[in-house]
């Protein structure tokens, strides 16, 4: 099929490569041209495993296409798939200007009637509200439907998840425009929900708010499991044996994190309060996950008193392993917290350090190595659980720290192997 992605951030790279791969004709439009020039050269903008080569294979197979020009990207699609981003407004919903822009990009340049899917993540009834728009701008009356296609790929595995999604969501008005997005996505084999618009909108928010909430519960476990002397991943594996409850989305840390979990789980309580619903269930997810972003710089204060002039090292910055993306991670909400309380601070990530900086500045240092980063501290805070940090050997904080605190908030080492060691150790629902 003939197919354009306008926006190339996460959702829309990865959803515009996997489908040229497995045969569709892919434009893949945006408005930054630095991105498409790198693009075109087959180097990704944003960092995801094992993306590169799946672009340039692409390009070189004729089957996909960079450009920043809207008319080339439009023009003889049968379906354009819209993925930019929707950021959170000051009061927590979703600001859809940039949807509102390509959606009128959109109607001006087509040629013949579209399928129009939206992918984004948008608040229950944007895409009435972007079938209104398109009635108003259609001047030139080519027949367009909207369909709605959330997506739920995860930064750092999204050409797995895409390739192996546990189910598409297809939303639309009339069972043809259904079955043609269906039959866009027939070569990956997963299933298919068909159903309303509005509910496919509600899926997507409720498959994110559900996930934060076992996030928020296991850690709520953990954080009496601390008091009452039980271990945190025993309970979390035996309650995960039952198959009602699953053993996914149980591991205690210091909080999720991202582009998704924090904007969704806030837009999804404003959706409710614009129909009079207060989602006190989804308000109590989000101020737990609060509370834990903070939790070691909490218990660091309690065990030192002052962390004026103390040395911190955070260990790990972005919000989870295998990406460069620091948004709403706990390590910078940890980082402004010690800061604060006055204590000197040195990061350290194998790939998030610039995106660190661009947040934090020169508010904190940068180490280029975990040994650089604990070297004389005082304490150090894992807030990333990344394979060299999982691996750094425990002695090497008992030789390089001035004292050897380690917040272990990912728990990221054996309590067994911490036996071994004169360290201070401190993790999330053990003891
Ligand atoms: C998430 C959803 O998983 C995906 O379906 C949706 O499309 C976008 O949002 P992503 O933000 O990439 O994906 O990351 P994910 O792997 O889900 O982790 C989110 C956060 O939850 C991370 O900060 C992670 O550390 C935390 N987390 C996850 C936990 O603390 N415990 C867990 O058991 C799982």
């Amino acid at each position: 099929m003939k197919v354009a992605v306008a926006g190339t951030g996460y959702v829309g790279l990865v959803t515009g490569v996997c489908l040229a791969e497995v045969g569709h004709d892919v434009t893949c439009m945006d408005i930054d041209e630095y991105k498409i020039n790198m693009l075109k050269k087959g180097i990704s903008p944003i960092y995801e495993p094992g993306l590169d080569p799946f672009i340039q294979q692409n390009i070189q197979s004729g089957r996909l296409f960079f450009t920043t020009d809207a008319k080339e990207a439009y023009r003889n699609k049968e379906i354009i798939i819209v993925a930019v981003g929707t950021p959170e407004n000051e009061d927590g919903s979703a600001n859809l200007s940039y949807i509102q822009k390509v959606v009128k990009d959109i109607v001006e340049n087509i040629n013949g009637p579209l399928i129009l899917v939206t992918k984004s993540t948008v608040p229950v009834g944007t895409n009435d509200q972007i079938q209104e728009w398109i009635t108003e701008w259609n001047v030139r009356q080519y027949p367009i439907e909207v369909v709605s296609n959330p997506e739920f790929l995860r930064e750092g595995s999204a050409i797995h998840d895409t390739f192996h999604g546990d189910r598409i969501v297809i939303g639309a008005n009339s069972r043809e425009a259904s079955a043609q997005v269906a039959r866009l996505y027939e070569p990956f084999h997963i299933p298919i929900v068909q159903t309303s618009i509005r509910s496919a909108e509600m899926i997507k928010y409720a498959a994110n708010a559900f996930l934060a909430t076992k996030i928020s519960f296991i850690n709520e476990i953990a954080n009496i499991c601390e008091k009452v002397g039980a271990n945190i991943e025993d309970v979390a594996y035996g309650i995960g044996l039952d198959q009602r409850i699953g053993p996914h989305f149980l591991k205690a840390g210091i909080g999720y994190g991202g582009s998704c979990f924090p904007k969704d789980t806030k837009a999804l309580v404003q959706i409710a309060g614009n129909v009079q619903h207060q989602f006190e269930l989804l308000e109590a997810v989000i101020k737990v996950n609060n509370k834990q972003q903070v939790k070691l710089v909490k218990k660091a204060k309690q065990i030192f008193g002052s962390l004026n002039g103390k040395k911190c090292a955070i260990l790990g910055l972005s919000f989870k392993p295998n990406t460069d993306d620091v948004r709403e991670a706990a390590s910078i909400v940890m980082a402004k917290e010690l800061v604060k309380e006055g204590a000197a601070v040195v990061g350290y990530d194998p790939i998030a350090i610039d995106n660190a900086k661009s947040v934090l500045g020169d508010s904190i240092q940068y180490a280029h190595s975990i040994e650089e980063a604990v070297q004389n501290a005082d304490i150090a805070l894992i807030a990333t659980e990344w394979e060299e940090i999982k691996q750094f050997p425990l002695r090497k904080y008992v030789e390089l720290m001035k004292t050897p605190y380690v917040f272990d908030g990912r728990n990221c080492y054996s309590l067994e192997e911490i036996k071994k060691y004169r360290l201070k150790y401190y993790s999330i629902g053990r003891n």
